[in-house]
């Protein structure tokens, strides 16, 4: 089967890689040739490496490069079995895309966007045949990461959503099911990953140094929240909250972070401007303070607030209570399942934290989910077979 891509940006490259390993012939169509050049370029040294460290003979490489066929027009997507489209995270641009590809694309074709935020039901609504669309979510770098959500939006059909998991994970990949809800899965239950690590700062509790100490050295984790959001870029970390906080309809669970927004606002953007929270012009980082009962305060706090979003999660059925943790586990690289830990601290401890936080700030942002009182009051575990 033909697999259409979408935009070969860093998304839509990564994509066509992991489709052309996967032995399809795939077309890869972006509005601009220099874009193009840029993405055969690095698919070339990407691939190149690979040979190098001997996962894979040049021969391959070369095969797997001259399965994808670059193009600047979607008319080239008429023989497609599969489009997945990778543009700019735009729903008025995306939209007008989709009504072109329904017409373009043969019958048959499904056809997929790699939205991280967007409404999937939204992007199907510019397409007649509706029931043929689909997320398809991978993570960054997709040919690293082996999550891919998938999400059927209201209109999709049964047939298209069994055809692209089945096809999803003959690539290798570990597909999850999610509901069309804001952020999905991964963007939704990681949002107190950041969200409540800047409420600590902005409390005065503690520096970014000493709760990224405390997430990574007490936690496990294998980078701080203020070094991943350095990584993300906080341009794009922000814009991520702040639009899962509209679409949530402004609960103060997912409210941003003034602090964050000022960074963005100075150009602090993180790794990519040579300035975040930390300063990359140097080597010199802040020491953290190596408190262990202040870490372990900061850790217990943002693990029951992600735990909580973990168990709301499964209450309002974004995914099965197994996929919510193998979304984090394989998706952000968690050390652990949030509902297993749950399991493991005890949801009566999590919940008691969650109460604890209500009682002293008196702010929905701390409410604990119904599931999860529910469930601590009666002395249940998840069940994650
Ligand atoms: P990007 O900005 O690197 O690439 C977008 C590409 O689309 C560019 O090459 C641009 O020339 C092209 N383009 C824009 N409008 C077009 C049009 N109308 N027709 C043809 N080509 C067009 O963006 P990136 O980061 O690859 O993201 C793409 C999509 O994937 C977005 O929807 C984003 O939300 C989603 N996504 C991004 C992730 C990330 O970490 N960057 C992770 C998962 C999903």
């Amino acid at each position: 089967m033909k697999i259409g891509i979408l935009g070969a940006g860093s998304m839509g490259s990564g994509i066509a890689q992991v489709a052309s390993q996967a032995g399809h012939e795939v077309i890869l169509v972006d509005a601009s040739l220099t874009q193009l050049d840029s993405a055969k370029g690095n698919l070339e040294r990407t691939l190149g490496k690979l040979v190098e460290k001997q996962k894979l003979t040049a021969e391959d490489s070369r095969a797997i490069l001259d399965r994808i066929y670059c193009s600047t027009s979607t008319q080239d997507f008429s023989d497609c079995g599969l489009v997945i489209e990778a543009i700019v995270e735009n729903i008025d641009i995306k939209k007008k895309v989709f009504a072109d590809l329904d017409k373009i694309c043969g019958k048959h074709c499904i056809l997929a966007t790699n939205t991280s935020s967007l409404s999937v039901a939204s992007i199907a609504a510019a397409c007649e045949n509706s029931g043929r669309v689909i997320g398809i979510h991978f993570f960054n770098p997709a040919p690293v990461m082996p999550l891919v959500e998938i999400i059927p939006a209201v209109q999709t059909r049964g047939d298209i959503v069994t055809k692209s998991k089945a096809l999803i994970d003959s690539w290798k990949k570990l597909t999850v099911l999610a509901k069309d809800t804001p952020g999905f899965i991964v963007n939704r239950v990681a949002r107190p990953f950041y969200g409540e690590a800047l409420r600590i700062y902005e409390e005065g509790v503690a520096d970014f140094a000493t709760i990224d100490w405390a997430m990574t050295e007490i936690g496990g984790f294998k980078m701080g929240p203020f070094t991943l959001m350095d990584y993300i870029g906080n341009d794009v970390n922000y814009a991520v909250t702040e639009s899962v906080f509209t679409a949530f309809y402004f609960d103060p669970r997912y409210k941003p972070s003034l602090t964050q927004k000022r960074h963005s606002e100075a150009g602090w953007f993180g790794r990519k401007s040579g300035r975040g929270y930390y300063d990359y012009s140097t080597d010199q980082m802040p020491e953290p303070k190596r408190d262990k009962v202040l870490g372990e305060k900061i850790f217990s706090r943002i693990l029951a607030m992600l735990i909580n979003e973990a168990v709301d999660a499964a209450f309002l059925n974004v995914a099965t209570p197994k996929d919510i943790d193998l979304s984090m586990t394989k998706g952000v690289n968690y050390p652990k399942g949030l509902l297993q830990w749950g399991n493991e601290f005890g949801l009566k401890w999590v919940l008691q934290q969650l109460d604890e936080l209500k009682a002293e700030y008196g702010e929905d942002r701390y409410r604990a989910s119904a599931l999860l009182r529910r469930m601590a009051r009666d002395g249940k575990q998840f069940d994650l077979n």
